[in-house]
């Protein structure tokens, strides 16, 4: 798996519970307490499944409540720093950046030779329910149900997540989904807003122009009249 997951993992534990938590950590799991990863290189899954069973012993969380943490902070701490080009251009609702899932994760990938991303299917049940069927080897559907809860928080959806299955599950949007109120509505709205800001001088300089030849007009007129 690619180095970023476990990098982090390795900034959410030293952020909410320090340094030496996370030497335990890479201890419990068999590892020297200062291995250093790479985002970009690939990781063995079998050690990345190793660190996150160490992060649940040594941190005392259960494994979906490590899984919810994960994808709390990977959604709305991690990837927007790493990602940031994504976030900026993207979805404008949760609803838009899960259907989205499978494509980004193929792309983000393609260049990691060898890359098994996560692939998703999508199937509606009715306007408002969505099956996300998640086809990877790893088996890591409680995380993928973390990071659903995670894209929820980020736009502010009040949006319910349940397992059907070790590789679907059901996703429940709220009557209106609140996109307005996103995030990236809301840059969009200043980016506008500052697309508008920079045309305006242009729009005065032009209106005034505009105003000039006008004023220019009504002398040669008076001066005809
Ligand atoms: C901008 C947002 C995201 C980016 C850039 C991203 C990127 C990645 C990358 C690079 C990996 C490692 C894949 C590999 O090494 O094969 C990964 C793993 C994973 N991602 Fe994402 N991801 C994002 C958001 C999400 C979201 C919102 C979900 C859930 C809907 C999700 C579900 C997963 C799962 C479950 C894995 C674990 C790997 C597996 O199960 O096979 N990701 N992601």
């Amino acid at each position: 798996m690619k180095g970023v997951i476990v990098t982090c993992l390795e900034s959410l534990v030293k952020e909410q519970f320090g340094q030496h938590s996370w030497e335990n950590v890479l201890e419990e799991a068999g590892l020297d307490k200062h291995t250093l990863f790479n985002m970009t290189s690939n990781v063995e899954d079998t050690s990345v499944l190793d660190i996150i069973h160490a992060a649940c012993k040594v941190l005392d969380l259960t494994p979906d409540q490590a899984a919810d943490a994960f994808g709390d902070y990977w959604v709305n701490a991690y990837a927007p720093k790493v990602y940031s080009m994504y976030y900026r251009r993207k979805a404008h609702s949760a609803k838009e950046m899960l259907l989205h899932m499978d494509k980004l994760h193929e792309t983000v990938t393609s260049s990691v030779p060898d890359a098994h991303p996560p692939r998703f299917d999508y199937e509606w049940q009715d306007e408002h329910t969505l099956i996300m069927h998640y086809k990877s080897h790893r088996g890591l559907i409680d995380f993928l149900i973390g990071l659903i809860k995670g894209v929820g928080k980020y736009y502010n959806e009040d949006l319910r997540v349940a397992k059907k299955s070790e590789t679907a599950v059901e996703i429940v949007f709220p009557e209106q989904s609140s996109s307005e109120t996103s995030p990236e509505t809301e840059q969009k709205t200043s980016e506008q807003a500052g697309a508008d800001t920079s045309r305006k001088p242009e729009v005065d300089e032009a209106g005034s122009r505009v105003e000039e030849k006008q004023s220019i007009l009504q002398k040669i007129f008076s001066f005809f009249k």
